[in-house]
C-alpha cells in the first residue's frame, strides 16, 4: 500500500501496544517514521522491525511532559526522517486508584502525561507542519473520554481534555492546512491493561460489555489511523472515531 508514501510521520510512545502497531502501519502505507520510545533501546526493536519490511524508520527519544525533550525530539525526527507531516500522540499511562484514595502525585502524573504531554508534541509539530502548510494530526484518546468507569478518574479526566484539546486545535490549525483529528480506542491487550484485562472474572465482564463480543486487534486501530492520516480523510477534522466494538452505544 502505498497511501502515505513521501510522508513523514512520529509516533509517540511507540515501543509496544498501540503505538508500535500504529507505527508499523503507518510504515506499510508507505510513511518514513520516527518511532518515539523513552528507551531509545526499546524503540530500535519497532524500528528494526519496520526496516527489515523494508520500510523506513528511526528512533527518536524523550519524555513527552518535558518541553525541553520534546524539541530535542522534534530536532531528532526533522534530521532523521526528513521533516514532519503526520502526528501520532499516542504515549499515555493509566491509574486505578479509586477516586477517595487518590494522591495528588498520582493525579498529577496522569494529567501531566497524558494531556500536557499532547498538548506540548502537538503545539511543537504543528509548528512544523504549519511551516509547510500541510499536515494530520491524530490524538489518541479513549472510550474513557465519554464512558466513565470506577477508579479511572484521572485517566477519564485526560482523556475528556483530549477530545477538547483535539477540537480545540482542529479548529485553530484547520485554516492553515493542519487536520487535528482522534480516535477513541476501547479495549486492546498491551503493557497498560495486561495486568488485569487477562484476569478470566474481569475479561468476561468486560466483554459482555463490547456489543462485539471480542477485545480489539491492534491492527484495527493502525487501519484507522492511516485513514485519518491520509488524503482519503481530507474533509475529516475535529471529529473522534471509536474504535470500540461498539462498547460505546450502551
Ligand atoms: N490499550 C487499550 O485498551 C487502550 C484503550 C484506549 C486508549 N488507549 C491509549 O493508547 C495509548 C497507548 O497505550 P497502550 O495501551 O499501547 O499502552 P503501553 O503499551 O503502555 O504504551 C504506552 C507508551 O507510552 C509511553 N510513555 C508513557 N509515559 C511517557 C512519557 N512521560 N514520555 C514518553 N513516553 C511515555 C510508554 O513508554 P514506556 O514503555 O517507556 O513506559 C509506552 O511507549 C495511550 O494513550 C492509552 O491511553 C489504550
Amino acid at each position: 500500500m502505498t497511501r502515505l508514501a513521501g510522508r513523514r510521520a512520529l509516533v509517540t510512545g511507540a515501543n509496544g501496544g498501540l503505538g508500535s502497531a500504529i507505527a508499523i502501519g503507518l510504515a506499510r502505507a508507505g510513511a518514513a517514521v520516527a518511532v518515539h520510545s523513552r528507551r531509545a533501546a526499546a524503540g530500535d526493536v519497532v524500528r528494526d522491525a519496520i526496516r527489515a519490511n523494508g520500510g523506513v524508520a528511526e528512533t527518536v527519544t524523550g519524555d513527552v511532559t518535558s518541553a525541553a525533550d520534546v524539541a530535542e525530539m522534534m530536532r531528532q525526527t526533522v534530521s532523521g526522517i526528513g521533516g514532519l507531516d503526520i502526528l501520532v500522540n499516542n504515549a499515555g499511562i493509566i491509574s486505578t486508584t479509586p477516586f477517595l484514595e487518590l494522591e495528588e502525585e498520582e493525579w498529577r502524573r496522569v494529567i501531566d502525561t497524558n494531556l500536557t504531554g499532547y498538548f506540548l508534541v502537538g503545539q511543537a509539530a504543528a509548528r512544523i507542519m504549519v511551516a509547510e502548510g500541510r499536515g494530520s494530526i491524530v490524538n489518541v484518546s479513549s472510550t474513557r473520554q465519554v464512558q466513565a468507569w470506577p477508579g479511572s478518574l484521572p485517566y477519564a479526566s485526560s482523556k475528556g481534555g483530549i477530545a477538547m484539546l483535539t477540537r480545540s486545535m482542529a479548529l485553530e490549525l484547520a485554516p492553515l492546512g493542519v487536520r487535528v483529528n482522534s480516535i477513541a480506542p476501547g479495549t486492546f491487550v498491551t503493557e497498560l491493561n495486561r495486568h488485569y484485562l487477562t484476569d478470566p472474572d474481569f475479561r468476561d465482564k468486560r466483554i459482555a460489555t463490547i456489543p462485539a463480543g471480542r477485545y480489539g486487534d491492534l491492527d484495527e486501530v493502525a487501519e484507522a489511523v492511516v485513514y485519518l492520516a491520509s488524503d482519503d480523510a481530507s474533509f475529516v477534522i475535529g471529529a473522534s472515531l471509536s474504535i470500540d466494538g461498539g462498547q460505546t452505544i450502551w
